[in-house]
């Protein structure tokens, strides 16, 4: 499994470290024994050179001592050679080990960034294409004359559409959370179809796609925007007739929702504020709202930010006994 490659890396370097510092401590023990065994030859030396001449220095007991001593030196400094090269040995294994798992993981972490940029591109493209096409169809439908002095409220924002990549990652992430979510508990289904609406829906892109997509479990899909020209264009063009309808985000009743996803309608503050206060207050407890941009969303006790970056809401049900 790729995910282990990491561990087993680490483990790999911190091998090789342990046998570094047995190696160290070889050395260290290899270079004591020779200093021993220097200061041990140079008082041999000094004996038998303030003994020559004389016979029976060389069987003195110092000396046979010394000797002895000399030959027990070399033996161990022999034994510590010994170790030394197992030790050294030893590490050039690990290292081998070492050097060939550092090959397989760079392998495989290239192997990954590969296929992460493919997706990217994947989706980028399949973005593209889908958006060209939504584009030409509602451009497709004429103006209606009788709709053109329409203008939306100052404080509103225009249409401007949020990233679609963004968007169906927040469906996926909410898809997730309601297979765990028991509020949401369905004997033999993922979780119980849910309602899905979207507020400031514009000519219906996003409804669309989580219509056609499948990626939520849902029983209907609805939307609605304050403004006419876009609301007609998309019933028309995307066939969503039954699904898109004008409304005001202001004073609409939110009750009936089980998942909502609102893309920050209004450009003023206050207004936004309003927007908020009222969907929290008709909301019913349990349901799940995705908000990017949201004002004040983190000021209300009863909501629960469930992803901060994906801005995932729910609003909490009171406790029960
Ligand atoms: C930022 S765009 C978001 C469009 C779309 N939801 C998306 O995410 O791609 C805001 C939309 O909200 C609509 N809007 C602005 N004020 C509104 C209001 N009071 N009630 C309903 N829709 C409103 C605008 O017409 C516009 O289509």
């Amino acid at each position: 499994m790729p995910s282990e490659r990491p561990f087993k890396l680490l483990h790999s370097a911190l091998r090789m470290d342990e046998a570094l510092d047995a190696l160290n401590a070889a050395q260290e023990d290899l270079e004591k024994t020779r200093g021993k065994l220097q200061k041990q030859e140079k008082q041999i030396t000094e004996l038998i050179t303030a003994a020559l001449g004389q016979k029976a220095v060389t069987s003195s007991s110092l000396l046979v001592s010394t000797r002895h001593k000399f030959r027990s030196l070399q033996q161990t400094l022999t034994r510590f050679q010994r170790v030394f090269e197992d030790r050294l040995e030893a590490l050039r294994t690990r290292l081998d080990g070492f050097e060939d798992m550092l090959r397989k993981y760079t392998h495989a972490q290239a192997g990954l960034d590969i296929e992460r940029s493919t997706q990217r591109q994947m989706a980028a493209a399949l973005q593209k294409t889908l958006q060209g096409l939504i584009n030409e169809r509602v451009q497709a439908v004429p103006a209606d004359d009788t709709l053109t002095d329409f203008a939306l409220p100052e404080e509103s924002h225009g249409y401007i559409p949020h990233p679609l990549d963004g968007f169906v990652r927040q469906l996926i992430s909410v898809d997730e959370m309601l297979t765990h979510d028991p509020d949401f508990f369905a004997k033999g289904a993922p979780y119980r179809p849910v309602s899905f609406l979207e507020i400031g829906c514009a000519t219906g892109r996003n409804l669309l796609v989580t219509k056609l997509s499948g990626l939520l479990n849902g029983s209907s899909y609805a939307g609605f925007d304050l403004d006419h020209n876009l609301i007609r264009r998309g019933q028309q063009a995307l066939g969503l007739e039954e699904e898109i309808f004008v409304a005001d985000a202001l004073t609409f009743d939110y009750a009936p929702y089980d998942v909502i996803f609102s893309y920050r309608p209004i450009r003023v503050p206050e207004i936004q504020r309003q927007l908020e206060e009222r969907m929290v207050e008709t909301l019913k407890p349990g349901a799940y709202v995705i908000a990017p941009l949201a004002e004040d969303l983190a000021c209300y006790p009863d909501m629960d930010c469930l992803n901060g970056p994906l801005a995932i809401w729910k609003k909490r049900k009171p406790a029960t006994g």
